[in-house]
């Protein structure tokens, strides 16, 4: 598969199973997980063990949400023969590194995590003085470190999450990135390059180290990238080489900030559920129509002679998700003059959601009427998963040097 890939960059992303999925979701995260399937080497995945951090009461509903997630995403196009999709809690090499990691991380890196207290504050009514929650930021490092990821698409509220990630990563780096016979082995791994680039990277490496000069430091990066005859154990020792530190077991991943996803709900605020304004991403048509014909428009156009302005009308907003300019353009201006009702204004906006959703309600469908399909794409891909996540844990141990007999 990774041959087809043209970067071999890596995507790591997962979601707790709430359920079924909503337009919100669709516009602020799916559409941009299906386009980076075509480009990067990706895994998506669902953080069920996330799930227990803030409901550990009862996680009875838990698998019904996974299944139904994972639905939405397939159905929303995303694709096992482009991603790899699976289940964290099918992979418990997830629970093994956050156990390694949660040795070296210091836990005032874990307490100053915005969200830490802020969830605590936010999520009252649960008891969330415990061990798991203060810890789950971390499991999210060991999630994405896992993979080795090079990007992880998230929003704005989980960047402090990523930051984590990093100086955990370097902190393991720092600790254990000094294998025995370092040397040696970066050594051996330039050979493997040609005798061209071993001696290219052997000066640029002599001018970053001596003169400290960055455009160096950039050309021997770039140079390594491009090795296809080194591994990926050879590939981060010389990375470490080149810059004087040791081998890079856990490379630093960076956060891919999504577009703040502005996705407007059926009363001008953001679409959650927690404000029950959504639109479901497999709504039924009859259903969907209802919705956006009870929406509440400007309150000033109460006559259909009533003039009335798009800024102050929750339809306006939905519109600027959906329509063309042209559209656009008849709606403002027929709004302002009352040239025609706010149903009018609304059947080009229902017409363009039920587009919309169509292809995505028909492979839905599909899906729901096969569940078996999809816990086996859940199974087959939390396989491929666990054996790249094995290679990374067998990474860990041999750096910890703490290998089992
Ligand atoms: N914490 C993320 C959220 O609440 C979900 C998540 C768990 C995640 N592990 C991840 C996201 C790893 C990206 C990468 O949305
Ligand atoms: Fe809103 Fe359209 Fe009615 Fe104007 S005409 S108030 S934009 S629904």
């Amino acid at each position: 598969m990774s041959s087809q890939i043209p970067q071999n960059q890596r995507v790591v992303s997962g979601m707790r199973p709430t359920g079924r999925l909503h337009l919100g979701h669709y516009h602020g995260v799916l559409k941009n997980w299906v386009e980076m399937q075509l480009n990067y080497e990706c895994f998506f995945f669902v953080a069920d063990w996330h799930a227990l951090t803030t409901h550990y009461e009862d996680p009875s509903d838990t698998p019904t949400h996974v299944e139904d997630m994972v639905i939405d995403w397939l159905a929303a196009g995303i694709s096992p023969s482009s991603a790899t999709i699976f289940l964290q809690s099918e992979v418990p090499e997830h629970a093994e590194l956050h156990l390694l990691l949660s040795m070296i991380t210091p836990i005032s890196w874990l307490e100053r995590v915005p969200t830490y207290k802020d969830q605590q504050e936010k999520l009252r009514e649960r008891d969330l003085a415990t061990y798991g929650f203060l810890g789950y930021p971390l499991l999210q490092s060991a999630d994405i470190l896992l993979y080795k990821a090079d990007m992880v698409p998230v929003g704005e509220d989980q960047v402090a999450h990523i930051e984590l990630t990093r100086e955990v990563a370097r902190r393991f780096n720092h600790l254990y990135g000094r294998e025995p016979d370092f040397e040696e082995r970066a050594e051996e791994a330039i050979s493997k390059m040609g005798k061209k680039n071993a001696k290219l990277y052997r000066s640029l490496r002599k001018r970053y180290q001596e003169q400290g000069d960055d455009e160096a430091l950039n050309v021997g990066q770039a140079l390594l990238e491009s090795q296809v005859n080194i591994s990926m154990g050879d590939r981060e020792r010389l990375f470490g080489y080149l810059e004087g530190l040791g081998k890079i077991i856990l490379p630093e991943p960076e956060a891919k900030l999504t577009k703040a996803s502005k996705m407007p709900g059926l009363d001008g605020q953001k679409m959650s559920k927690s404000y029950g304004n959504t639109i479901g991403l497999r709504e039924e048509p009859d259903e969907l129509e209802r919705k956006i014909r009870t929406m509440p428009t400007d309150p000033a156009r109460v006559r259909l002679t009533d003039p009335g302005d798009p800024e102050k009308c929750p339809v306006w907003e939905l519109h600027k998700v959906y329509s063309d300019e042209d559209t656009l353009l008849w709606v403002n201006d027929a709004c302002r003059s009352a040239a025609h009702g706010c149903l009018a204004c609304k059947k080009p906006l229902i017409d363009a959601v039920q587009a919309e959703m169509q292809p995505i309600r028909e492979r839905a469908e599909k899906f729901e009427n096969d569940r078996g399909m999809v816990r086996a794409i859940i199974r087959e891909g939390s396989e491929a998963a666990r054996d790249v996540a094995r290679e990374t844990l067998d990474d860990v141990v041999e750096a910890m040097r703490f290998s089992k007999q």
